[in-house]
Formats: C-alpha cells, sequence, structure tokens
C-alpha cells in the first residue's frame, strides 16, 4: 500500500517562559493509504502534537524544530497559507475530543454541513452525509441547533464534517473522551467502518489501548514524545516487545489481577526540556541497564515491528529483569 502521510524526524517544543517543552523527540511515521492506526500512551506522551501536527493545527507556542511531514509528497511543512487552508478543508478530517466545542452553537447542523459539502449541496445531499453517519432522523437532525443534540449525536455530525470532502486521513484526537460509556464503543465502530466507505486512513489518538487495539490493524505506542513500539496491533496487544507497552497493557481496564486490581506503572511521564539523550523510560524501566541511562536507544525492526529500546532483540520483555543480558 502507498504512503500517504510520511512524517521524517519530527521535532516540535512548546515556547514557555521559563524552559520550552518538547512534545515530540525525534518522530518518524508513515501512513499508508486506508490503513486504521491506533496511538497510544499516556498524558503528556505527545499523542495531540503528532496528530494535529498532520493539519499544522498546533498551539501558536508551537515550533518545528527539525524534520518534515509530506502529505501526498507535499511539505506540509513548508507549503504556503493558502495551500495548508487547501490542505486542511479537502484531503485531512479531524474528530476531537468535545463535539460540542468543534461545533457551531449558533447555526443550525444542517448549514454547517452544507458549508462543509462542496459547492451548493441540496437538502437531500446534506441528509445523505447525515445518514452515513448513522443519525437516525437526518431531517430533523438537519433542522436542529447542536445544543438540541446528545453528545453522540454531535460528534455523528462532527464526523459527517470531517469526511464531507473525502479526506484522505481523518484524525479522531480522543472521540469518544467527552460521550457516555455506552456510546464510546460504537463512535469508535463508526469511524473504524468508514475506512472501508471512503477508502480514508484512520488515526486514532486514545488513552485506551484496548478499544483502539479492537479496531485499528496497527498500533502505535508513544513515550516521551517518540514511538516506543509500532506494529501489527494483535501482536503488539499480546506480545509487547518494548518494556513501556507492557508496563501499559499491564495497567490498562481488563487486564486486572485475581485481587481484582491494576498493576499501575511507578513514576510518572517526563517532561522534556531538549532531545533526550538516553532512553526516556529509563527511570521507570524495570529492565533498565546501565547503557540505557547513557545513550539514546535507535529505532530497531524486528518482525515487523518498530521498537525504540537498546534491547529489542534481547527478547527482554519476555524474561525476568534478573535474566536480563545486554546485547
Ligand atoms: N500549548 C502547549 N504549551 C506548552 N506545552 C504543551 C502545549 N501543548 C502540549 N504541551 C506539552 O507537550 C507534551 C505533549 O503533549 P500532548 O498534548 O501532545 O500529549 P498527549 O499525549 O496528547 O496527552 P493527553 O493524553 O493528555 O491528551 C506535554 O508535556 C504537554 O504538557
Ligand atoms: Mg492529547
Amino acid at each position: 500500500m502507498s504512503a500517504v502521510v510520511v512524517i521524517s524526524d519530527l521535532v516540535v517544543s512548546y515556547r514557555m517562559a521559563d524552559a520550552d517543552v518538547f512534545a515530540l523527540d525525534g518522530v518518524d511515521f508513515t501512513i499508508t493509504q486506508g490503513e486504521r492506526v491506533g496511538i497510544v500512551g499516556e498524558s503528556g506522551s505527545g499523542k495531540s502534537t503528532l496528530g494535529m501536527a498532520i493539519g499544522r493545527l498546533l498551539a501558536p507556542n508551537a515550533r518545528f524544530m527539525r524534520g518534515d511531514i509530506r502529505l501526498g509528497g507535499q511539505s506540509i511543512l513548508s507549503c504556503s497559507a493558502t495551500e495548508l487552508r487547501q490542505v486542511r478543508r479537502d484531503r485531512l478530517g479531524f474528530v476531537y475530543q468535545n463535539p460540542m466545542s468543534a461545533l457551531d452553537p449558533t447555526m443550525r447542523v444542517g448549514r454547517q454541513v452544507a458549508l462543509a459539502l462542496r459547492g451548493v449541496p441540496s437538502a437531500a445531499a446534506i441528509q445523505a452525509l447525515l445518514s452515513r453517519v448513522g443519525l437516525p432522523e437526518p431531517a430533523r437532525a438537519a433542522a436542529s441547533f447542536p445544543h438540541e443534540l446528545s453528545g453522540g449525536m454531535a460528534q455523528r455530525v462532527v464526523i459527517a464534517l470531517a469526511i464531507a470532502r473525502d479526506p484522505v486521513v481523518l484524525v479522531a484526537d480522543e472521540p469518544t473522551a467527552s460521550l457516555d460509556a455506552s456510546i464510546q464503543g460504537v463512535i469508535l465502530d463508526l469511524l473504524a467502518s468508514l475506512r472501508d466507505s471512503t477508502g480514508a486512513s484512520l488515526v486514532i489518538l486514545s488513552h485506551d489501548l484496548r478499544m483502539v487495539a479492537k479496531r485499528c490493524e496497527r498500533l502505535v505506542v508513544m513515550y516521551g514524545g517518540r514511538i516506543v513500539e509500532s506494529g501489527p496491533s494483535q501482536q503488539v496487544f499480546h506480545e509487547p516487545r518494548h518494556p513501556y507497552t507492557r508496563a501499559l497493557i499491564k495497567a490498562a481496564a481488563g487486564n486486572e489481577g485475581p485481587d481484582d486490581r491494576l498493576e499501575p506503572i511507578p513514576g510518572v511521564p517526563p517532561v522534556l526540556h531538549g532531545e533526550s539523550r538516553n532512553c526516556a523510560y529509563v527511570d521507570r524501566c524495570e529492565f533498565a541497564q546501565a547503557l540505557c541511562h547513557q545513550k539514546r536507544p535507535e529505532v530497531q525492526v524486528v518482525d515487523g515491528r518498530a521498537i525504540t529500546c537498546h534491547f529489542a532483540l534481547s527478547g527482554l520483555v519476555r524474561s525476568t529483569p534478573a535474566q536480563v543480558t545486554p546485547p
């Protein structure tokens, strides 16, 4: 499958009065046509920065320090403001955490959909799009103001706006975080099903590893502004190779021990003020060795999986910490 987005060596920092925060620390990430990718990691790992960078939709204090983002060969970082507007409108779709803040509260849904579609769409075309995202009474939804809809219905409208122009990539940032638990799976299923009807690649950014692993072919795990593991979801979920992935899975709902408790990851994620010179996970890693403190790990590709760990080839996470031997 061909690559639709190619991100190479991306370093993004946020300017702060005291010390700048580095949110992405050398990310290489390719999205192929029609694939569904889930990006997971704890809060602050850089998921939103990576997802929003695709549309150059970062906060005003963000700085692209290095690297590039190419969409179908076009550089997103060096295109003009006009080109960028076109790219955002015609080739990318974004779905955010809170649908109510993504919709214009003063405009009826139908009008917002009309503005998102090309040309001057008919009422039938507007309603057809609302039906595609599973709104049962599209005429009624079109005549409503956002506050008249439930959270789940409003998120369906946001998804309709995002797919109105048949984007090549749809980026959903915690698309179910503000919704009732009962509707979360349904909205994720809707997003996952759109790949088949639109052909668009789907990128879901989420805390919920299990929910995302179920619906995406590929799982990407971020930590400290880097991708630490990437590979086929089932493999990553059932046989994690990076110590952080393993810890994240053990800490995920659904993996409670016999005493009904989850095993939280001790410590807190780092806040980086520069590019890291060692492994960012070193202080929390149960397998850490001297090398991990001294040297920045490079990405290693093993069995179709990319793992950013000095010990990726050593079978480290399948052993107990005492058994680990340096590579
Ligand atoms: N506008 C900003 N100004 C300063 N720092 C920021 C800004 N936005 C994000 N950051 C910092 O950049 C890092 C990465 O943040 P980001 O929002 O990309 O993470 P995330 O994985 O999406 O987290 P969450 O799960 O909480 O949404 C964090 O340390 C965060 O505090
Ligand atoms: Mg986020």
